[in-house]
């Protein structure tokens, strides 16, 4: 085993972790952040996105030695203490686009990463960024909706929830 510092979800996180490890196996296996979906494990569902250092990235490829001094995000990181939903989770559920869930946490912390960059984005700029995030269920239509109704979205810091480290 070999210790990494890394920042996970806003809290300093030392984890002890085996090097062949991907951060998607560190992350559902030993923390328990079972958010993070697995789908194909090979880099082509978009299941699996967190966000490093405010990128999206597939978990499933990305090995856990290399998230040592970054700031890792998953779903679980986006509400607030008080339980109250990212204005990206509420936009989700107000156009219904989650249906079985299985893509929507990758695909809200892909449009994260569109927004926090480009709070204006096109439908076209939408559906790049989204096109790494697959969805069996909705046909794409009220995620595209959701995500363009937070347009002028400003970033604000993410809060996140206590957890332990
Ligand atoms: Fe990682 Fe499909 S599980 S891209
Ligand atoms: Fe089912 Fe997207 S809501 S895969």
């Amino acid at each position: 085993m070999e210790k990494i510092l890394f920042t996970l979800n806003g809290h300093p996180h030392e984890a002890l972790v085996e090097p062949h490890w991907t951060l998607l196996e560190y992350l559902r296996d030993r923390e328990e952040l079972t958010g993070t979906k697995e789908g194909c494990g090979q880099g082509e569902c978009g299941a699996c996105t967190v966000l490093i250092d405010g990128q999206a990235v597939n978990a499933c490829l990305f090995p856990i030695l290399e998230a040592e001094g970054t700031s890792v995000i998953t779903i679980e990181g986006l509400a607030r203490p008080d339980g109250t939903l990212h204005p990206l989770q509420e936009a989700f559920i107000q156009f219904g686009a989650v249906q079985c869930g299985f893509c929507t946490p990758g695909m809200i912390l892909s449009a994260k990463a569109l927004l926090d960059e480009n709070p204006h984005p096109t439908e076209d700029d939408i559906r790049k960024a989204l096109a790494g995030n697959f969805c069996r269920c909705t046909g794409y239509t009220q995620i595209i909706q959701a995500v363009q109704s937070l347009s002028g979205y400003e970033k604000k810091e993410v809060e996140y929830m206590p957890r332990e480290t």
